[in-house]
């Protein structure tokens, strides 16, 4: 059985920059924010809710994107590993869509908040006890840093907003990526500059709601969908 990587020191996992060490810094970052959710209501639960999706989303696409076909790729048993994590994800991905669409006094709310701490909680716990430390075995610190580097790329430049309908797989993750991150970037600004200048929050929500129904286009077009197969697909 391979060792979690939760516990390992940070040399045992590559090195600083090794995709390793840079998956469980991230990991650990959720955490706080989750303890956060859990101590906060109203407005400033809102405010730690779209610290966390803007976290989780594009940590999700640089994995879905970069790491798991790599997963794929070197593991004979990569394909049902990778599922599950999908699984995982396309789950949080409508949990959130839900919330945001459902506003904050809808009656499912914290049902919906308490099932996404645990999803998230589930998947992180899968990453670094079972996906990850496999990954180690069959790379070295060199290939652990490349790809720690590859992904971060990728994550910094990856959409920050739940989109349910887009494949977890590429290519369609792939080839929507470009355009729905700059539709969800645009509109954090929007809703940045919304939430400091009220005197502006009327327009600004109606230029959110515009990019956020492009996304939705985006989102349905045929390649966004390619590469996608149960259970993920919508
Ligand atoms: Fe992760």
């Amino acid at each position: 059985m391979p060792r979690t990587i939760a516990e390992q020191t940070e040399h045992e996992l590559g090195g600083p920059g090794s995709v390793l060490v840079r998956q469980r810094k991230d990991h650990e970052e959720l955490d706080h924010l989750l303890h956060e959710l859990d101590a906060t209501t109203g407005r400033a639960q809102e405010e730690v809710l779209t610290r966390i999706d803007r976290l989780v989303f594009s940590h999700a696409f640089a994995e879905e994107t970069v790491l798991w076909p790599v997963i794929r790729r070197v593991l004979p048993d990569g394909d049902e590993l990778t599922r599950r994590i999908e699984a995982e994800h396309q789950e949080v991905n409508e949990l959130v869509a839900a919330l945001e669409e459902g506003g904050p006094d809808h009656p499912e709310r914290p049902v919906r908040l308490a099932r996404l701490v645990e999803v998230l909680q589930e998947d992180v716990r899968d990453e670094e006890d079972l996906l990850l430390p496999r990954l180690q075995e069959r790379l070295d610190a060199a290939e652990l840093r490349r790809l720690g580097r590859r992904w971060e790329l990728v994550r910094r430049v990856a959409p920050t907003r739940p989109h349910p309908t887009v494949s977890r797989r590429p290519p369609g993750n792939a080839l929507s990526g470009l355009p729905l991150s700059l539709l969800d970037r645009s509109r954090d600004a929007v809703d940045a500059v919304v939430r400091r200048v009220p005197v502006v929050a009327p327009a600004g929500q109606v230029v959110s709601r515009g990019l956020a129904a492009v996304a939705g286009l985006v989102e349905r077009t045929p390649p966004a969908r390619r590469g996608d197969g149960p259970p993920t697909a919508r």
